[in-house]
């Protein structure tokens, strides 16, 4: 049976994913190190305890499954570590990626839908982003995936490899149907941090900047449900084999991180202790996405990504979460 290689199936986006695929009839068969996924998150998916950059563990699970095409997540994803240990991001997100490559040609797999980042802008010059604009990473993160992106292009030039890089604005949210969600450690991104302080698990949250060129001085951000990627990557998974390219996928919509905590507040019912602080470095005031090309090309749009649906979901999750 055909089946998909899905690496980093036992992380974030990925599990959402692997679940979603699984429903439209998929093999799947994950490839995780769990450096920071989760056993659990796999739910009832194949799954190979391996590195990406074992070339020979990678290959042996090629051979053992008859791959088709490959979902390819695994990826370290803190821009703050990425920027004090910089070799951990190339050796693992660049080499990494170049193994699963070379192992995809030996083993004549020619379809990937990659997992990029709005990290590839870096500070745009306009909002809203599309994919036209110049791609000026700031971060080592960003530029790994971005060396990636034209690691991708330069190989469909070559070797006919056809690929689809999606650069995801901001993921949240949880799935409704399985017990999944955000878990990550440490936890930096700002919903889940706002959850967890209105559930008393932190002390308080800190916005970080209130200076910012916006409506209220607070960074804006384009928050897209975990579910609505997942969907965007069945449908890139289609579309692969006749489009390569880069697609955005956010909501276009910004929303500011005291927009964010007041929908918690109000999703809970329950205050949240904060302190302003200081900007965190390497945070652009507004990003959100133009994602007409996705909708064009994949004919997809997000369906649960309202903020308060985003929020609802996460609340579950975090009153339930099981790693
Ligand atoms: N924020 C706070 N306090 C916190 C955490 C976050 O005020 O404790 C603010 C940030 O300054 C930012 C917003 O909340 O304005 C969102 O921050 P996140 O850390 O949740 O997300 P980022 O926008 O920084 O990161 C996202 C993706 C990254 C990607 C990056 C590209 O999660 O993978 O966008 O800019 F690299």
């Amino acid at each position: 049976m055909k089946t998909l290689l899905i690496t980093g199936g036992a992380g974030y986006i990925g599990s959402h994913t692997v679940r979603l695929l699984q429903e439209k009839g998929y093999r799947c068969v994950v490839v995780d190190n769990l450096s920071s996924g989760h056993r659990e998150a796999v739910g009832s998916a194949d799954f190979e305890q391996v590195d990406l950059r074992d070339i020979f563990a990678l290959d042996s699970v090629f051979k053992k499954y008859e791959i088709d095409s490959v979902v390819h997540f695994a990826a370290f994803s803190f821009v703050g570590e990425s920027v004090e240990n910089p070799q951990k991001y190339y050796e693992n997100n660049v080499g990494g990626t170049m193994t699963l490559l070379n192992v995809m040609l030996k083993n004549d797999v020619k379809k990937i839908v990659f997992s990029s980042s709005c990290a590839v802008y870096g500070v745009p010059e306009n909002v809203p982003i599309d994919e036209n604009c110049p791609c000026h990473p700031v971060s080592p993160y960003g530029r790994t995936k971005r060396i990636i992106e034209q690691m991708l292009a330069d190989y469909r030039t070559a070797y006919g490899l056809n690929y689809i890089a999606l650069r995801y604005f901001n993921a949240a949210g949880a799935s409704k149907k399985y017990p999944i969600g955000e878990s990550h450690s440490p936890e930096t991104h700002l919903i889940p941090l706002i959850l967890q302080t209105i559930q008393g698990k932190r002390e308080k949250l800190v916005v970080f900047g209130t200076d910012y060129d916006t409506s209220d001085g607070t960074c804006i951000r384009d928050y897209i449900h975990v579910d609505d990627l997942a969907s965007a990557h069945a449908k890139a998974l289609k579309k692969v084999e006749e489009w390569s390219g880069c697609l955005n996928l956010g909501t276009g919509e910004g929303c500011s991180v005291r927009e964010i905590i007041k929908a918690c507040e109000k999703e809970t019912g329950k205050k949240c202790p904060i302190e302003y602080g200081e900007r965190r470095a390497g945070d652009p005031a507004v990003l959100f996405a133009n994602a007409d090309k996705a909708k064009e090309v994949l004919n997809w749009e997000p369906k649960r990504s309202k903020i308060k649906q985003i929020i609802k979901s996460a609340w579950q999750w975090e009153e339930n979460r099981q790693f």
